[in-house]
């Protein structure tokens, strides 16, 4: 059995993010995936400080000096077998809560750690607005799993326009993750 961390970000509890992410969850669940939900705006997450002038302890030691939820998640997606991020889009990107993380996150493992390398992820990225800015947002969510050396095997955007054909689709699209966890599907980069 595959494990499978849920990564996700919008301060609504009931809203299209949350919507996309029970829907994705759902599909894991039924192909038998053993999933934890991280709810990040639920969590005490601090702002990297730039600490020691740029690069504090991230890239010495692999660790963030900041006392908080950030280590415990990390350690949580090192032992996943595969990752989903799962962001609302504020202003064209992931939300701010969302960013605060991903940042100490790729300091800590771009540079020193490599847990998270060739990870296989789905990204999503909802937005309730115009859904102008996914293809933005969900951009910048691959850059960032690149500079960790993370894969994507979807990306996926969720907008107001597109609910109703989309958020019953997701269902099926976590099964398919879950099995191709399985199956170990690749791609050549
Ligand atoms: C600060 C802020 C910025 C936003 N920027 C965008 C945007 O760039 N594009 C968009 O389509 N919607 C935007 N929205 C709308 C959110 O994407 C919308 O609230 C969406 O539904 C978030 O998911 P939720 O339903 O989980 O809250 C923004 C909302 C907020 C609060």
């Amino acid at each position: 059995m595959k494990k499978v961390a849920v990564v996700w970000s919008s301060p609504n509890a009931d809203g299209l993010t949350a919507s996309a992410k029970d829907r994705f969850i759902k599909g894991l669940a039924d192909a038998g995936a053993e999933v934890t939900e991280i709810a990040l705006n639920k969590k005490k997450l601090e702002h990297c400080r730039a600490c020691g002038n740029g690069w504090g302890t991230c890239n010495k030691t692999g660790e963030c000096l900041l006392k908080d939820d950030f280590a415990d998640i990390y350690r949580t997606l090192a032992d996943a077998d595969g990752i989903v991020w799962i962001s609302a889009v504020y202003w064209s990107d992931m939300t701010e809560c969302f960013k605060a993380f991903f940042d100490r996150l790729r300091r800590c493992d771009a540079t020193k750690n490599h847990f998270l390398a060739e990870k296989r992820c789905i990204i999503m990225a909802c937005a309730g607005g115009t859904g102008r800015g996914t293809l933005e947002c969900l951009a910048q969510l691959e850059r960032g799993l690149t500079h960790m050396g993370m894969r994507v095997y979807d990306r996926v955007s969720v907008v107001r326009y597109n609910r109703d054909y989309v958020l019953p689709n997701l269902e099926k699209a976590g099964e398919t993750y879950a099995q191709v966890l399985e199956t170990g599907f690749n791609m050549y980069y």
